[in-house]
């Protein structure tokens, strides 16, 4: 018996990963568990069909890693949630609040490009 646990371990493994890249493809929404009690409804947000149709190819244009306050060029933090570096109230001088993170990088890509949706009940629709 013992020399099949590293086959269903194997098994186990694959089906794992299949589940974490299904998880972004099938994104709809921005998750806002990370807030105690969100006001709105989740923002609309089909994660790979958007970046596909926004011609953005770099990940870490939304999943970024600062080093010593400056942007690292060539790394990203996809396994990371945005909320583990920026939390709901924001303390002194680290990161953004977790909600105007969100909306600089999301409603101020839109207004430099002129494209995109800035009005609330474009991104917060009720389903
Ligand atoms: C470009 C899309 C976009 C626009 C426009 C936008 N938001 Fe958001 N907002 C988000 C995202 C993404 C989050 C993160 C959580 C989520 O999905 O709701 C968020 C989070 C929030 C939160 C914190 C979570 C909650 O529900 O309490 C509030 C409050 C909020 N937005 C209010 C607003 C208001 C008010 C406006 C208009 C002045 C606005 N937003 C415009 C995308 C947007
Ligand atoms: C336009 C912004 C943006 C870009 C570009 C982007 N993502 Fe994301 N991605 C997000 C947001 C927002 C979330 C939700 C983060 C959170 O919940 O904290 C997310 C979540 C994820 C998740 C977690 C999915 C889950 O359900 O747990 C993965 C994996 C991921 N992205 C991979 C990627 C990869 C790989 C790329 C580049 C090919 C990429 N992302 C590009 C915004 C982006
Ligand atoms: C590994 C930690 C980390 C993760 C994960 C992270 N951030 Fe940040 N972010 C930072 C830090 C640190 C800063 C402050 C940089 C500085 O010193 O100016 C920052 C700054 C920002 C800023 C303001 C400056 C800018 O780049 O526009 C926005 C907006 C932002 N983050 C949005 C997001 C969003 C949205 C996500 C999730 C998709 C995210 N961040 C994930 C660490 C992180
Ligand atoms: C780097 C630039 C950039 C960032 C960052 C970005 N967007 Fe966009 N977004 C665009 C562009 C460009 C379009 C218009 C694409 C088109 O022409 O169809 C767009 C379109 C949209 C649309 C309407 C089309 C659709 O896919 O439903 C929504 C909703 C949207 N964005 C939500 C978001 C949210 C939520 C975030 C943050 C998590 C975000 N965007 C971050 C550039 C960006």
């Amino acid at each position: 018996m013992k020399s099949f646990v590293p086959v269903w371990l194997a098994i186990a493994l694959a089906l794992l990963s299949a589940a974490a890249l299904k998880a972004q493809e099938d994104m709809r929404t921005v998750p806002n568990d990370a807030f105690v009690s969100p006001q709105r409804p989740p923002s609309v947000f089909v994660h790979d069909a958007h970046n596909e149709a926004a011609g953005i190819d770099e990940c870490n244009q939304c999943h970024h890693v600062y080093r010593d306050g400056e942007l690292v060029a060539d790394e990203s933090s996809e396994d990371q949630r945005c909320s583990d570096c920026h939390a709901e109230e924001a303390a002194g001088d680290g990161p953004p609040a977790l909600m105007d993170a969100f909306h600089g990088n999301c409603k101020q890509c839109h207004l430099e490009n002129g494209k995109g949706p800035v009005m609330c009940g474009e991104c917060h629709q009720r389903q």
